[in-house]
């Protein structure tokens, strides 16, 4: 029987600690590349020592070409640049739209078939970078957001009333960023919706909490940005494809109608199986509830025709590759 093959792109923070989880869970097969030669290698090598220990026999390959990565059945696009000194939000978009363009292009090149999870930030609109250049069908391209987002309330909320995480359900909408949605009435504690057990103003807090949620890490660590909790939401999501689990998971996913949003990349439930996103659940909401999501929206949507101007003049000036390392 062929084993199911997942090919993770960014042997970075993420990317690594990704393809650490999937291969001790013995999950999926993994191929690590990396822009950077030898460091996919490096990382799998590593890995690879750790299995007699562990007990795993998952097969785990690094590469810095897309050759070994033929006929996965997913791939993460975890490549890309932080944020530098004196580099605009809009160079950053540049850059990273690059990234995800040229990576996209050789996942379709090698792996025609495959669901492509989507990581690399700013998250919705690199979505939307990734369906563009693929021209794969919109269920087959999901971005990891919600899950992490999601994650953080679910944390801060058991922390505040001292209940396990087991208990915690919890919603967030929008875009991945400052004007994300989470939505205090639909998460729940055992059944409970957590206004019934807070007041107000805790909400708020922990809300404004989420919302800062990476930032808050970032400005801990000084050098870089969460890692663990984003490389375990990939792993749920790899989880819910590969075994057709039709599990409802917020994620970035093509809008068009729903929530009354089209055309866009945006953090909605979506139920997960094999053929990556099989519905998108459309719930409903309050005005202020579904005006925050439309906001949201609105500032993907500017930073989307952006994306679009860059791709066509890079088309227009027959700009191929991903900028170099800086
Ligand atoms: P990192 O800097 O540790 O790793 C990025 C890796 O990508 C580097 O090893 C780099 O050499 C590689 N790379 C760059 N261009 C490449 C290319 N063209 N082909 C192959 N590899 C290439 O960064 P980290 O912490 O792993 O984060 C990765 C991305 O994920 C960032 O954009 C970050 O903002 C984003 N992120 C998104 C989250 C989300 O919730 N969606 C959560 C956490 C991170
Ligand atoms: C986070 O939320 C950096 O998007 C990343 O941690």
């Amino acid at each position: 029987m062929r084993r199911f093959k997942t090919t993770v792109v960014g042997a970075g923070n993420v990317g690594s600690t990704l393809a650490q989880r999937l291969v001790e869970k013995e999950l999926t097969d993994v191929v690590l590349i990396d822009r950077v030669a030898d460091r996919g290698e490096g990382k799998t090598l590593d890995l690879l020592q750790s299995s007699p220990i562990l007990g795993f026999d998952t097969k785990i390959i690094g590469a810095h070409d897309y050759g070994p990565t033929a006929d996965s059945d997913i791939v993460v696009i975890t490549a890309g640049f932080p944020r530098k000194p004196g580099m605009s939000r809009d160079d950053l978009l540049k850059m990273n739209m690059e990234v995800v363009q040229e990576v996209t292009e050789n996942i379709v090149k090698h792996s025609p078939d495959a669901i492509i999870i989507v990581v690399t930030n700013p998250l919705d609109v690199m979505c939307h970078v990734a369906w563009k250049a693929s021209g794969f069908p919109k269920n087959r391209i999901i971005g990891m957001a919600g899950i992490l987002d999601t994650a953080r309330f679910r944390t801060f909320i058991a922390m505040e009333l001292n209940v396990s995480v087991d208990n915690i359900h919890a919603f967030v909408l929008g875009g991945h960023g400052d004007s994300m949605v989470p939505v205090p009435r639909y998460s729940t504690v055992a059944g409970i919706p957590i206004p019934e057990l807070m007041t107000q103003d805790r909400i708020d807090a922990l809300v404004e909490r989420t919302r800062n949620g990476g930032a808050e890490i970032v400005g801990l660590l000084k050098t870089g940005s969460a890692y663990y909790a984003p490389s375990a939401a990939t792993v749920e999501m790899i989880e819910a494809i590969m075994v057709d689990k039709k599990k409802i998971l917020p994620c970035s996913a093509l809008c068009e109608g729903e929530y009354g949003i089209n055309g866009t990349f945006i953090g909605v439930p979506c139920k997960l199986g094999t053929n990556g996103i099989e519905e998108i659940v459309d719930v409903r909401l309050s005005n202020p509830e579904g005006d925050a999501l439309h906001r949201s929206a609105d500032l993907v949507k500017e930073q989307t025709a952006l994306i679009d101007k860059f791709m066509a003049e890079n088309k227009k000036n027959g700009k191929k590759s991903a900028p170099a390392e800086g």
